[in-house]
Order: C-alpha cells, then structure tokens, then sequence
C-alpha cells in the first residue's frame, strides 16, 4: 500500500532527533514498504496509481520525502538522507519500469487467451498464382513469331459479317458460311447493322491490312466463338492464333519454311509436317498442316486414329480477292496467313485428353503446369 504522506510527515521529527543510523533504518523501512506494495501491482491501471503514489511529481512518496525530510534535516544529517533518498529512489525508478513491463505483456497474454489467438500457429500460407495453361502456349507462340520479325496484333470479339466474311471473300450466299456455326447478337430495333461473335481470328487480317500499308507480319492471338456443343474437343469457346504475312516478295516456300520451324520450335526437333491440299475462301492455293503424331512418333495409334499424322491447323496463300477489300495492290503483293487452335496444340503438347479441363479452371489441374 502507497505510504500516506502522514509517515513523512510524522517522522521527520523524528529524523531530527535522530542519528544517521536511525535515518537509515527509516529508509529501509520505506523500501519494504515499497517492495510489497509493488508486489501487488497486476493491472496497468494499478500500475499508474502505484506510479503515481510514489514518483508522482506533486503528491508521490518521493517528492514528499524531499521536501519533509530532506529539506529541513539539520546540517548533520543532510548528506545522510540525501544518499539514502537517491538509492531509494534508483530502486524505486528501476522496480517501477520493471513492473510496467511485466503488466504490457501479461495484458497481451490476457488479450491472446480471450481472443483465442494460439500465437505458435504457423501463418495462413498464400499461393502464387500462375499463368494459365492457355496463355503458356501463346506466349510460347509469340516468343517464337517475334523472333522472326512478327508482331502481335488484336481485333474485336465482336464483328460485322463484313469482317468475319466478306471480307474475306465469303459472299453472304457461300456455303463456308454454313459451316462456321455463327452466334448472331440480338438486333437492337431500327438497327442497321447486324452483329455477331467471331467465329475465327481472321477478320483482324483484314483490320491490320487496312490500317497498315504492306508490308506486314503480324500475328493475332483471341477468342473465337461458334455453335458447338461442348465435349472432349469442341467448346462454343476457344482461342486461336492467326498468322498474316505479306509482302512483294513471299513465296510459297517461305510459307512452308515458316510453318515447319515454327512446328519444330514449339514441339521439339523430332516433329515433321506436311501439307495437304484443302479450301478456304480467303487463301488460294489452300493447305491442312499435319504433324507427325507425337505421342506414337507417327506409328499410328488411337489419337492420330492409327494415321501417324495430327491435322493441326488452316493455311495458304493469301487469296488476290481479298486484297481487294482492303486497297493492297494484288499485282504487286503476295503472302500467307494461317489460322490455329491455341487450346489444341496445348492438349498435344501437354496430353490432355479433355478440352474441357482447360476452361473449368480446376485448380487441382492448373496446379500441373506451374
Ligand atoms: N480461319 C480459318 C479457320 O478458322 C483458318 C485459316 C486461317 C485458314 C488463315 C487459312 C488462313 O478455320
């Protein structure tokens, strides 16, 4: 308990009939008091009135001691009460931090047991996101193309069946329409213009051509959309990367030369191709590329249904007609475009045998392909 101002007041009569012995006595009496009050201190509000009782500027045990005591002691006894007062009020200073200490943390220990916080828990781990296996395989495109002098171009998701045909030579009447099963946008009313989802990459060749004088080299990766329904190959989503080169000087060659690096850069060394004749409106003449089936080595099994060969993507000369449509001069000019599907080169190069894993976004799959 804090010693009333009463003792200090008594005693100093005391000290003054006294003899240094007795001077010390009195101060070790005032340090026992003070050790068991200290004992007692268990809370940070105890601990400021504790504080307060004895160091406290105006109304502490302390000051009250050096006014009472110290000051009027007669001349003998000055030197003897004023080194008693400084130990005691080292001990007192020194007990009084130590004390404060102890009360801050047994008040977080308190707040950790009534919030229930088990402070030797390890911590909530967080994990990394990575790029998806999609975007992997485009990259992989890009760096490849860019190595080559290409850049990369995009278009809207959303054309006009200007762009997604016409332009590219297939008139409304044309059966290859048919065979591109097309998402139409509902027609606001009074709207002139009718709008649809692309069904392929290659309206952006016809965007970059009439926005660029020739020559270009670009590639365009993106989402196209057709009416299929969704099963171990087909989704009414998927990506694609077109690829347009021209210039006045691009041979049929080049063309083949560029695919088959291109092929033996993304699949590895052992990989061939070959081109099939084929048709598509904007490129004449037209090829399927195939590549040697990768996973029999082109000895024939289930996957490249026992042919040895994987149809992977369209391509050709670009088609005079369509320069046509975006001011090139087709007497002049000359070049290739190709169109592939980015979700299937991804399945063959990493086996994955169902397209629908790469949209459910499973993180127990995407976890594979860090
Ligand atoms: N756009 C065609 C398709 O989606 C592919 C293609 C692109 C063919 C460029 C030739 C040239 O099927």
């Amino acid at each position: 308990m804090p010693i009333p101002l009463e003792y200090t007041r008594r005693t100093l009569d005391e000290i003054r009939a006294g003899s240094p012995e007795h001077v010390e006595q009195l101060f070790a009496d005032l340090r026992a008091d003070f050790d068991a009050a200290s004992s007692t201190v268990d809370s940070a509000d105890a601990w400021k009135s504790f504080r307060d009782a004895w160091i406290g500027r105006k109304s502490g045990v302390l000051s009250a001691i050096s006014d009472n005591w110290l000051k009027p002691a007669p001349p003998e006894l000055k030197r003897v009460v004023g080194a008693a007062l400084n130990q005691l009020r080292a001990h007192v200073e020194a007990v009084i931090e130590a004390r404060r200490l102890e009360v801050e943390v047994s008040a977080d220990q308190a707040a950790a047991v009534r919030e229930h916080v088990d402070l030797s828990l390890p911590g909530v781990a967080r994990s990394l996101g990575t790029r998806h296996l999609i975007r992997q395989t485009m990259d992989d495109f890009e760096r490849i193309f860019l190595s080559l002098g290409y850049s990369v171009a995009t278009g809207p998701e959303i054309e006009t069946p200007y762009y997604n045909f016409e332009a590219l030579n297939i008139p409304e009447t044309h059966p290859a329409r048919d065979t591109m099963d097309t998402f139409y946008l509902d027609l606001p009313p009074g709207a002139l213009t009718q709008y649809l989802l692309r069904t392929h990459t290659s309206p952006v060749q016809v965007h970059t051509m009439e926005s660029h004088p020739p020559p270009v080299r670009v590639i365009v990766p993106g989402k196209v959309y057709r009416r299929d329904n969704p099963d171990s190959t087909h989704s009414y989503m998927f990506h694609q990367v077109e690829g347009l080169a021209v210039d006045t000087d691009i041979t049929f060659c080049e063309f083949k030369g560029t695919i088959e690096y291109f092929i033996r850069e993304f699949f590895g060394p052992k990989v061939k191709t070959r081109f099939r004749p084929s048709y598509f409106p904007f490129t004449e003449p037209s090829a399927e590329v195939d590549a040697s089936c990768i996973f029999c080595d082109g000895a024939g099994c289930r996957i490249c249904k026992f042919s040895g060969w994987i149809e992977m993507f369209g391509s050709g000369m670009v088609d005079p007609a369509v320069y046509g449509f975006v001011n090139y001069d087709a007497k002049k000019l000359c070049g290739f475009a190709f169109g592939l599907g980015v979700d299937r080169f991804a399945m063959l190069k990493y086996g994955i045998s169902d397209l629908q894993l790469l949209f459910q976004n499973d993180v127990r799959f995407l976890r594979q392909f860090p």
